[in-house]
C-alpha cells in the first residue's frame, strides 16, 4: 500500500481536469479511467440495477481489464447470489469476493447476537463496519482508483456526487462514479434495451438492495431508499462505504 505522501504526490501528478471530465458521458469516463489506472482500478459491485449497467459498460470497453469486487457480508439475499452467478456466467469474468474477518464477526455476534442491528444505531453501524467497511478498506488499500454505481438522485446525501472525485476517506485514491448524473429511468432503460441480468428483488418492490435483514420492499411512491434500515429515523442512512471525510 502506498504511504500517504506518495499517494498525495501521485494524485498531484495525475493532473486531471475535473471540470472537463465532468462533461464526459459514462462510457467515456470509464474508458478514460480504465486506461489511466488499470490494473489498479476495480468496480465495487453489489449487483444492484446500477451495478449491472456499469459491468456491461466496462466489459464493452475492455473486458481484460474489467476488475469487479463485491463485499459479501454473509447476510446477503439468495437473489443477490443468483444474479452474481448469472453475471459471472454471461461475461465469463472473475468476481473478487471479499469476506469479513471471521474473528471480528465471531466476537461481534458472541457479544451482541446475530441480529444486533435492530438493537441500536451503534450496533447497526458496528455490523456494517465489520461486515462491509473493513473488507472495503482492505481492497482499496491495494488500488489507485475505485468505481461505484452511485447516482446523485438516489438520496440527498449523494446529491453532490461528482463523476470523478478524490476519496479523502480512503488515502486520497480516485473514486469514479460514472452514473452520477443518470436517473433511475435511464438505468432501467439500459437494462431492458440490452437484456441485462438483474436482481429479481427489483421486481418485488426493492429498488435499493443491501443485506437481507436490513432491506425490505417499499410501496410505490415511497422514497427509493426507504426500505434500507427502515426502522431507523435518521435520514442520513449510509453504511459507511460512501462517507467522505470533510
Ligand atoms: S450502501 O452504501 O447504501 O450500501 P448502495 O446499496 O446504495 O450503497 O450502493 C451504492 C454503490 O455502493 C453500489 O453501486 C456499489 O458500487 C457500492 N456497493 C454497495 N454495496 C456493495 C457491496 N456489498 N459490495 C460492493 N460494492 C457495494
Ligand atoms: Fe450488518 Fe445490516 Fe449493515 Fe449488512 S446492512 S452489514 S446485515 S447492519
Amino acid at each position: 500500500m502506498l504511504n500517504h505522501d506518495k499517494q498525495t504526490n501521485s494524485i498531484k501528478s495525475l493532473s486531471m481536469d475535473f471540470d472537463e471530465l465532468e462533461k464526459k458521458d459514462a462510457k467515456d469516463i470509464l474508458s478514460w479511467s480504465m486506461k489511466k489506472f488499470s490494473p489498479k482500478i476495480a468496480f465495487a459491485s453489489s449487483f444492484g440495477a446500477e451495478d449491472v449497467v456499469v459491468i456491461d459498460l466496462m466489459v464493452q470497453i475492455d473486458k481484460k481489464n474489467t476488475r469487479i469486487f463485491t463485499l459479501d457480508t454473509g447476510r446477503l439475499n439468495p437473489e443477490t447470489y443468483e444474479v452474481m452467478d448469472r453475471i459471472q456466467k454471461k461475461y465469463q469474468i472473475p468476481i473478487e469476493t471479499l469476506f469479513p474477518d471471521h474473528l471480528e464477526v465471531e466476537k461481534m455476534v458472541y457479544e451482541n447476537g446475530i441480529n444486533l442491528m435492530y438493537q441500536s444505531v451503534s450496533n447497526r453501524k458496528l455490523c456494517c463496519e465489520i461486515r462491509k467497511v473493513h473488507p472495503l478498506k482492505r481492497i482499496l488499500g491495494t488500488l489507485d482508483a475505485w468505481v461505484t454505481g452511485l447516482r446523485r438522485d438516489q438520496t440527498f446525501t449523494r446529491a453532490n456526487t461528482k463523476k470523478i472525485e478524490i476519496d479523502s476517506s480512503n488515502n486520497d485514491i480516485v473514486k469514479i462514479n460514472p452514473l452520477a448524473d443518470w436517473t433511475n429511468d435511464m438505468v432501467w432503460d439500459y437494462i431492458k434495451q440490452n437484456g441485462l441480468p438483474y436482481n429479481k428483488l427489483h421486481d418485488a418492490g426493492y429498488p435499493s438492495i443491501g443485506c437481507a435483514p436490513c432491506t425490505r420492499a417499499i410501496l410505490s411512491g415511497d422514497d427509493l431508499r426507504s426500505g434500507r434500515w427502515w426502522w431507523e429515523n435518521d435520514l442520513h442512512k449510509e453504511c459507511g462505504l460512501h462517507w467522505t471525510k470533510k
